[in-house]
């Protein structure tokens, strides 16, 4: 068991995924420490959440005519400061190439606000909700997944759960719902990684 894995967090807006993890490390329900969290937008609110729980809050923006892969190889410097044991994405919304993920193999996570499979990319949320008011989907999800590779919200699966649209529910209560959901699933899911 490994009792305070080093934890970097990478995010792009709110930051309310960052805050059940900095949340759980606190009350100890996961054996692991925040130490450092990174965002690619300079007004994103987890920055304001991390300064808050005393962790280094970075902002790492992407210079003007510098590749993808330069800025990526960039930020993998970044975050290797911090010694990582695991890199979370909790809401980062930039595509990662192998200059960065090459850097850390097999321990990078990415949390997704679907089932496998579907719905990749952004905007996931509200494209379940159209399809289930088109009438084709009956439940969308959440999934936790290890990012070995360049592919979009796909990889080696470590935890899903399926949430059932609810008779009249508008978009901003079934969000309500989903992200109540994937804040618990993250967190169950790095205690089963960092217990294992
Ligand atoms: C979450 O719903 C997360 O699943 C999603 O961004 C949101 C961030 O919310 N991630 C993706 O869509 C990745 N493709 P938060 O900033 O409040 O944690």
């Amino acid at each position: 068991m490994n009792k305070s894995a080093r934890l970097v967090v990478l995010i792009s807006g709110n930051g309310s995924n960052l805050q059940a993890i900095l949340d759980a490390c606190q009350s100890g329900e996961l054996p692991a420490g925040v130490v450092a969290v990174i965002s690619n937008q300079v007004d994103a609110y987890g920055l304001s959440r991390a300064r808050k729980a005393g962790v280094p809050a970075i902002h790492t923006a992407a210079l003007a005519d510098e590749s993808r892969r330069a800025y990526d190889a960039r930020l993998a410097d970044e975050v290797a400061r911090f010694q990582p044991d695991h890199v979370i994405l909790a809401g980062w919304m930039r595509l990662l190439t192998l200059a960065f993920l090459d850097r850390f193999p097999g321990r990078v996570i990415n949390l997704h606000p679907a089932l496998p499979g579907t719905f990749p990319g952004t905007h996931a949320i509200q494209r379940a909700y159209a399809a289930w008011q088109r009438g084709e989907i009956d439940r969308t999800g959440v999934m936790v997944h290890l990012v070995p590779n360049e592919s979009v919200d796909d990889g080696p699966v470590l935890a899903t759960q399926e949430i059932f649209f609810q008779a009249e529910e508008s978009l901003e209560q079934f969000e309500a719902r989903l992200h109540a959901a994937e804040h618990r699933l993250l967190v169950d899911a790095l205690k089963m990684v960092l217990n294992t």
